[in-house]
């Protein structure tokens, strides 16, 4: 765990040591992770040295959540190039992280951005400065999403004067500082309000089939003594009618030019239940998360399908220590594995972004493209 400490800019907290979900050896040529399909039972670092390690790691989930499989798949072109820096090879392994996980844009924002610094460069040159630019989408994933926090924050704050009782926020998957380098997305303004005084409570969606709710987003609020419970995904509802939910946060895999979201599969039946009951339903993103090409969610976005064993199968602790799968559905039952959904536009009360808070429609998310590309030339 020593390494863990070592870390340059970082927030979160892991058994009280300041932590990020990856980090650069001092080698320069491999990278540590979190592997998160050992969580929250076992905390496990693993190194990523080969491009097949860097595959893997993205397609089974060790590495997961929008933010993060961009940073890592940008290291793992950057290492790949240490190996054999050939215009071949450039392409090969792009291809090979792109085939990983389909959905989340961060994956091709991280490796268009690397070739485009790529591009006329000596073959000499290349493996460094595809390096320095995964560890600057690395350093910007960090500050984008304390600023999701800081705006995320005032938003909080609103809330907690309107109500003037502790703020209960119902959140759905893992988009807390896990799904992220450091901070988190949905979750950056709850750490924000935390360390503002402003008292909450979050309601856990488990998050079936993967329970990256269950699994991840407990044990991170729980390791930064956020006050949370953990909800069978069907509950939300219920206690939306009730009132014992305030707001909704997520976060988003892709977000279309006309506001539509896509996060994880559910995150569509929250935001129904949301506008419902009247709750207001913030979807926390960096820019890096949305897709301009996609003029329509619904239609456009693809939605990755998952092998069915991990809606037929469970995986969990055992008595004996060791994490365990076993299975839930016959075998006779044929099963289907849909990972995301897309929220409809008109379910989202705003987008909080590393620039401040949008509406999710095509205007104002003209208007963030507009201040992203006059920041880029300033
Ligand atoms: O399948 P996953 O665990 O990669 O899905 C993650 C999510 O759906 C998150 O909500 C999303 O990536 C937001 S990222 C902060």
């Amino acid at each position: 765990m020593a390494s863990l400490s070592a870390q340059r800019v970082v927030n979160m907290l892991v058994n009280g040591k300041h932590c990020t979900t990856l980090w650069l050896d001092q080698s320069g040529n491999q990278l540590h992770i979190i592997d998160q399909t050992q969580l929250p039972h076992h905390l496990v670092i693993k190194t990523l040295r080969s491009l097949n390690d860097f595959c893997i790691a993205i397609k089974t989930m060790q590495v997961r959540g929008a933010p993060l499989i961009g940073a890592t798949a940008a290291y793992g072109l950057a290492l790949a190039l240490q190996h054999d820096p050939s215009a071949d090879n450039e392409q090969h392994a792009s291809s090979a992280l792109l085939a990983t996980r389909p959905t989340a844009v961060n994956l091709q924002w991280a490796i268009a951005r690397v070739r485009r610094a790529l591009a006329g460069q000596h073959r000499e040159q290349k493996a460094a400065i595809a390096l320095a630019t995964a560890e600057a989408i690395r350093g910007e994933d960090i500050q984008h999403c304390e600023a999701i926090g800081d705006h995320g924050l005032a938003l909080l704050r609103q809330r907690y004067q309107q109500t003037n009782k502790p703020l209960n926020i119902l959140t759905h998957c893992n988009a807390g500082w896990l799904a992220t380098v450091d901070w988190g997305t949905a979750l950056a303004p709850v750490y924000k309000a935390q360390q503002a005084g402003i008292p909450l409570h979050v309601w856990v969606d488990e998050t079936r089939p993967r329970n990256q709710g269950a699994s991840l987003t407990a044990w991170e609020l729980a390791q930064q003594g956020v006050p949370h419970t953990v909800i069978a995904d069907n509950t939300g509802g219920h206690l939306m009618q009730h009132g014992q939910v305030d707001l909704c946060l997520v976060g988003s895999d892709r977000t279309a030019a006309n506001g539509d979201v896509c996060n994880k599969i559910g995150t569509y039946l929250k935001a129904l239940a949301a506008t419902d009951n009247n709750i207001p339903f913030y979807v926390a993103l960096p820019s890096s998360s949305i897709d301009w090409t996609i003029s329509d969610g619904l239609k456009s976005i693809p939605i990755e399908q998952r092998d069915a064993d991990e809606v037929t199968h469970i995986s969990g602790l055992a008595e004996n220590g060791q994490i365990t799968r076993v299975q839930l559905v016959d075998g006779n039952s044929p099963a289907s594995n849909y990972a995301f959904d897309v929220t409809p536009a008109r379910l989202v009360t705003g987008l909080i972004t590393e620039c401040g808070v949008f509406s999710a429609n095509r205007e104002s998310l003209l208007s963030l493209q507009q201040q992203l590309t006059e920041t880029a030339h300033a």
